[in-house]
């Protein structure tokens, strides 16, 4: 048998059955009209953005980068719980808009941005997080034909990477950002510009779950900003430290200490250089606020026996979550947490692999793991489904067509 992953903490059975927030998930199910179904914890959603905001000085203001799930309701929820929000795209910006973000709250990083989108996030006030001198200079030109004075930050490529993380986003040759040796002369190139200058965004990576990795990182990132903004010659107003806090996913992951990263940043902000004293820091998280909160329900359509191993055929898939199939980004593929939901309380009887609907062998959301005796009509769960599930996965692949969502 392979291991599976840890289930998150907050879940329950009642009657034997998976229960979210103390409802049932035949019911939550019933509900929604059938599966395949991601849900969403309100409360697990809010627990885990307060419990970092206890554990981060209060200095240091939280962004959610909504990548990791622009689903309206969950987005409507992050409202109350973050200070503000990372875009990727215009299509992004327009569901921030829909939602009635204030577009001050708002920053746009990514690379690749059109002419269009640069316009739209500048006519309406969004921070953009500059990724090239060229795009700097359609930015300029953009914001001139508005009549508008944009807000610009420069978004880094550090030199040094997120340690241990899943995705790196610096060290060396990148799509992202601007080299940190060219910054100076762009930063001074705006101010004269008249832009509205908003700082650095220094975003090295993503899914790390070493404390003392982010810790490094951080004191990086700090020594970085201060270095490039005494070399433009002005103090600096913002600096988005990028953030890269991991969830455990996999067998033997161990939560992010957030207590000692938020100890450390304390420590460095009570010893800040000359150049950051009036900074404002912010951090901008995606998996680490919302992916715990989210499960992922499909129903076994079929069980079936093929050269003595048992297949769970589900009506979901990868084409719904891709990152549990172990084709988002994972070099060796593991099993993300799984269960019987129908037999949460049960014991393990069997080795079975949970698969999808589609014809491919990539479509396997849990291989060889140890389940209860399940049949078809049993519902399984896939958890860590709150980020990158729903719109990281390609849900028009063989005209299967998305899952429902709900926040609960
Ligand atoms: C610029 C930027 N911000 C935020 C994120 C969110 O990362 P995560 O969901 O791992 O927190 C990413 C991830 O790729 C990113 O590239």
């Amino acid at each position: 048998m392979k291991p599976l992953g840890p289930i998150p903490p907050g879940f329950s059975a009642i009657d034997g059955v998976l229960a979210i927030d103390g409802r049932k998930v035949t019911d939550l199910v019933a509900e929604a009209g059938g599966t395949p179904l991601f849900v969403y914890s309100r409360a697990m959603l809010t627990a885990k953005a307060q419990a970092l905001r206890a554990a981060m000085p209060a200095r240091l203001t939280i962004h959610y980068a909504i990548k990791a799930n622009p689903y309206a309701p969950l987005l409507q929820h992050m409202l109350g719980l973050v200070d503000g929000f990372d875009i990727a795209s215009g299509g992004e910006l327009a569901i921030v808009q829909a939602a009635g973000i204030d577009p001050a709250r708002v920053s746009f990083a990514g690379p690749g941005k059109r002419d269009a989108e640069l316009e739209a996030a500048i006519a309406a006030g969004v921070t953009l997080n500059l990724e090239s001198e060229g795009e700097a200079t359609r930015a300029l030109a953009i914001a001139e034909r508005l009549g508008v004075t944009p807000r610009l930050a420069i978004r880094v490529n550090p030199e040094f990477d997120l340690k241990g993380s899943g995705m790196k986003m610096g060290g060396g040759a990148k799509p992202f950002g601007i080299d940190e040796d060219r910054v100076p002369a762009l930063g001074r190139r705006l101010m004269a510009a008249g832009a509205d200058w908003r700082g650095f965004h220094i975003f090295a990576g993503s899914q790390a779950l070493s404390a003392d990795a982010i810790i490094e990182t951080q004191r990086q990132t700090l020594a970085l900003a201060a270095r490039l903004a005494d070399e433009i010659g002005a103090a600096l107003p913002r600096c988005n430290l990028g953030g890269g806090f991991g969830i455990p996913y996999f067998p033997g992951d161990e939560p992010v200490d957030i207590a000692a990263v938020g100890a450390a940043l304390a420590e460095r902000f009570d010893d800040l250089p000359e150049a950051l004293q009036d900074t404002a820091f912010c951090i901008e998280l995606g998996r680490y606020l919302v992916g715990e909160s989210g499960v992922y329900l499909a129903s076994v359509v079929d069980r079936k026996l093929s050269h003595g191993e048992v297949y769970l055929v589900t009506d979901g898939g990868l084409h719904h979550q891709l990152a549990a199939s172990g084709n988002f980004g994972t070099v060796v593929r593991r099993n993300y947490p799984s269960a019987i939901a129908t037999r949460f309380a049960a014991r393990v009887e069997e080795e079975a692999s949970i698969v999808g609907c589609l014809c491919t062998p990539l479509d396997r959301l849990a291989d060889k793991g140890g389940f209860p005796r399940a049949d078809a009509g049993d519902l399984v769960a896939i958890f860590c489904a709150g980020a990158y599930g729903a719109t990281a996965s390609p849900a028009a692949f063989l005209g299967q067509g998305p899952a429902g969502e709900m926040l609960i």
